[in-house]
Formats: structure tokens, sequence, C-alpha cells
């Protein structure tokens, strides 16, 4: 890539929300690539702190583990100020943790189930937001990027909570990006299809099958094709794009 392409994401810093593992660490990865420093944030801070050195080993980029629970605001709130602390800023918030929860019908699940997948697909996301966007609003620049799913477009049987929680994240990708859209910071969503990792150990082989038949290209999706997307809505280059979400579904969305 040559560095003068906006891609290039030189002394840029971006929080990858949920990098240690699966989809967040493929994002993670591919922003270091493109030279931006990582802060790699997860629950999981061993796990965390092993995918920063992987990706420090692999690339020339800082990367930073950081303990994040998306769904507690004190915790975001410091982890954020960590981060400009160090950094002095935040060009990049990728809003990636999120949980599939228990696969069952509505009435075999029980409200605190329902209320987890909430807490951390959609609040996680309201809090992270909240803890970045003055910092970015002074700056008069942001790039925010949100993952939702398919399942919040196309509502998936049994995950009543996840397709519901990921519907409003694109709801709130289409708000957010409206209150800020002359700010410079531009928020947008990528909604996957079925992408193999540990996720969808949260889920049945039947109900995964469900999914992946409904892909017109029949096939699971790679966390790196996933990230390969939200590279584009994170860098200089997505200038006149905001409030969208664009589908990483090997043609499953109608919409
Ligand atoms: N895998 C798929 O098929 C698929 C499809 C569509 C959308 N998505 C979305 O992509 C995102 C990443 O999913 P994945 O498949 O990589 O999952 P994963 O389970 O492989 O990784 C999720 C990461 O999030 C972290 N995490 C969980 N709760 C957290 C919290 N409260 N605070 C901070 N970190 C937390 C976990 O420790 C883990 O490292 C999720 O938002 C998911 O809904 C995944």
């Amino acid at each position: 890539m040559s560095t003068d392409s906006f891609l290039v994401l030189k002394d840029q810093v971006a929080i990858v929300t949920g990098a240690a593992a699966g989809i967040g660490a493929a994002i993670a990865r591919r922003l270091a690539r493109a030279q931006a420093g990582v802060v790699i944030a997860d629950l999981d801070a061993s796990a965390a702190a092993e995918t920063a050195d992987s990706i420090r080993s692999e690339t020339n980029s800082e990367a930073f583990p950081l303990a994040m629970d998306v769904t507690n605001p004190a915790s975001v709130e410091q982890a954020v100020q960590t981060v400009l602390q160090r950094f002095g800023r935040v060009h990049i918030l990728v809003n990636n943790a999120g949980i599939a929860g228990r696969a069952a019908p509505l009435w075999e699940q029980s409200l605190e189930e329902w209320r987890q997948v909430v807490e951390i697909n959609l609040f996680g996301i309201v809090h992270c937001c909240r803890a970045v966007i003055n910092a970015m609003r002074r700056e008069r620049y942001g790039r925010i990027v949100n993952i939702a799913s398919i399942a919040g477009k196309e509502g998936n049987p049994n995950m009543t909570a996840y397709s519901a929680s990921k519907a409003a994240v694109i709801g709130f990708t289409k708000s957010l990006a409206k209150e800020v859209a002359t700010e410079g910071i531009c928020v947008n969503a990528v909604s996957p299809a079925v992408v193999r990792t540990r996720l969808l150990e949260q889920l049945t082989p039947l109900h995964v099958e469900y999914m992946t038949e409904r892909i017109p290209m029949r096939r699971t999706g790679s966390p790196e094709e996933i990230a390969a997307v939200v590279h584009f809505l994170a860098s200089k280059d997505c200038s006149f794009v905001t409030g969208q979400c664009y589908d990483a579904s090997g043609g499953r969305a109608t919409y």
C-alpha cells in the first residue's frame, strides 16, 4: 500500500473492543498493518495481552492491551482516559465486543439472559461512544464503526435478544451519525453473516447450518473479510459515507 493512500493509518490511534479474539483481533491486526496504533480492549485481559504481543511482533505498530468491560460505564471511561493519557487522541473506535447468547425460543429464555445480550451488544456501544465522542468532537475528526449483524436486519429464530440488539445498533448508528455529521466524524455499521469464530460455540450446529444455508455464497465468512470492510470505514477515505450499514454477508441481506 502506497504511503500516500488514505487507507494508511499512520499516527492514528484505534480502540477495538472485544479485540482479544475472533473478528475483533482480525480488525486490530488489519488496522495495525495499516500502521495505526491499536488498543486491544477486552474483558479477557490475558487474551488481550497475547493478541497485542502477536500483533506487535507481526507489524511495526504499537499494540496496547487494555482490560475493559463494555457493560460497565466506569470501566469504559477509565480505559478511554488511559488511552487519551498515553496517546493523546482517539481517531478510530471499533465497537466489536458482543455475544450471541444462548440460542432458545423467547419463552425458554430468562429475562436475565435477554438483558445480558442487550447490555453487551447495545449498551456496550452506547458507553464506548459516550466515552470517546467529545474527544473526537474537540479534534473535529473521528471514525466510529459498530459491528452489528445480519440478524439485526433479517431476524434469526431463537435469537430474539441478539437480533433485537443488533437492529438497535443499526438504528443507533444512523442516529448518532446525523448528530455529528458536520463535525468530521463518520459513524457506520458493518453487518456480518456467519463468521467462523468462538461465538458460534454459543449456538447449536443446526442453528449455524440454518444461517449458513441462507447465504447465497454458501459459505461462512472469515474474520479477515470483515476486517477489510471495517478498514475502509475507519479510514480518511471514508469521508462522504456516514450513517450506513455495510453488509459483509455473502449476499444474504435483501435490503
Ligand atoms: N461470528 C459471527 O458469526 C458473527 C456474525 C455477525 C456479527 N458478529 C459480531 O461480531 C462481533 C465479534 O464477534 P466474534 O464472532 O469475533 O466473537 P468472539 O466470541 O470470538 O469474540 C468476542 C470478544 O469480545 C469479548 N467480550 C465479550 N464480552 C465483553 C465485554 N463485556 N467487554 C469487553 N469485551 C467483551 C470477548 O472476551 C471476546 O474476546 C460481535 O459483536 C458479534 O455479535 C459475529
